[in-house]
């Protein structure tokens, strides 16, 4: 292949990279990659199991089979290991991540890019006229899909025990922490930890329900609460898992001010983000720093700039630990004195 050929074929790839994600996101919708998940089958059987179209379904599956999700055998169509990590009852939940990706909230907002780089305004606001947390309190579908999606995409947090020892630990705060995923899995880990989940009371109900063994036990509590205004006292470790990335560096500093105020002598804040290195431009990072451009006021940011901004509050970088999906864990202690 020449350059120009080269060349072109990497454009036309990046550039119908939104086509093939409509694509995937539109056969879990109408529930074939559920239906390829009960066994192989062709576009005829699985149209007339699903009411579509044979044909449009036949040359959908025909792109779905290029991407590697299912493939050809014997004139049927299965899933690949891929394609079966997107079925309804599949534990990663990805299925969860494709439909949030592939929502009319995030195309909106990124509809705004444009915007965002030629004014400095966030195009989630420029589109929807609100910020996006504020939004999802007015919207509770998009609000169900956020947090399920959200959640999905936490896998990386599964590690977390195995880079932080928990032994000397008696209560963790997740600040921010979503639909509980994360709390979840070190209170599994721990036995004898209490843990508490702070969060915006219109996400607190997706978190009752994956905390409830632990609610109902008495080692977890739910607080509503704003971590820009107060954080509860009373844990000597403080998570902050993704949370950091939604806010500006005011923002960013008046949270972890409140964190530091609060932590209990000796402890640690646990910040789990895509950290971006100081120079390269890994995908996923650079990707996660563009979306936050697009969806908050926040960014992805250097180790650097997480410690100007941790020394502002009375706290310092101990180190850092790698999870996956390029997820860093950055362990902050109080500064001395
Ligand atoms: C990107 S999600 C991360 C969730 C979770 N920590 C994780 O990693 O899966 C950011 C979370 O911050 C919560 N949040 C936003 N503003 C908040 C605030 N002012 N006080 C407490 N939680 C807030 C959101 O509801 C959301 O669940």
């Amino acid at each position: 292949m020449t350059e120009d050929e080269n060349a072109g074929r990497e454009l036309i790839r990046l550039m119908t990279g939104p086509w093939v994600a409509r694509s995937v996101a539109t056969a879990v919708r109408l529930g074939v990659v559920d239906r390829l998940a009960e066994g192989a089958a062709d576009a005829e059987e699985i149209a007339g199991a699903l009411g579509l179209h044979p044909d449009r379904l036949h040359r959908l599956l025909r792109l779905l089979s290029a991407v590697d999700l299912v493939q050809p055998r014997a004139g049927r169509y299965e899933l690949t290991g891929t394609g079966a990590g997107l079925q309804r009852k599949h534990p990663s939940r990805l299925r969860d991540l494709v439909l949030l990706y592939d929502s009319g909230m995030f195309a909106r907002a990124w509809g705004s890019l444009e915007e965002s780089v030629r004014t400095g305004r966030t195009a989630f606001e420029a589109a929807h006229g609100t910020d996006v947390f504020t939004y999802l309190s007015e919207h509770p579908g998009d609000a169900e899909r956020y947090s399920a999606g959200i959640a999905a995409g936490g896998r990386f947090g599964k590690a977390l025990p195995a880079v932080y020892d928990f032994a000397d630990a008696t209560v963790v705060a997740d600040l921010g922490g979503g639909d509980g995923d994360l709390l979840c899995t070190v209170l599994d880990h721990a036995p004898h930890l209490r843990g508490v989940l702070v969060e915006r009371p219109t996400a607190l109900p997706a978190a009752s329900e994956r905390l409830s063994a632990h609610l109902e036990s008495g080692r977890a509590t739910l607080v509503a609460g704003d971590f820009l205004e107060s954080v509860p006292s009373g844990a000597d470790v403080h998570i902050l898992s993704r949370v950091l990335h939604n806010w500006s560096d005011d923002e960013a500093r008046a949270v972890l001010r409140r964190s530091r105020e609060a932590l209990e002598p000796g402890g640690r804040v646990l910040i789990l983000e895509r950290i971006l290195p100081d120079d390269g431009s890994p995908l996923l990072a650079s990707l996660f720093d563009v979306h936050m451009m697009v969806m908050t006021s926040g960014a992805e940011r250097t180790e650097h700039q997480y410690e100007a901004l941790l020394r502002d509050a009375g706290l310092t970088t101990e180190r850092v630990a790698d999870l996956s999906l390029e997820m860093r864990l950055l362990v902050a202690a109080p500064l001395r004195g």
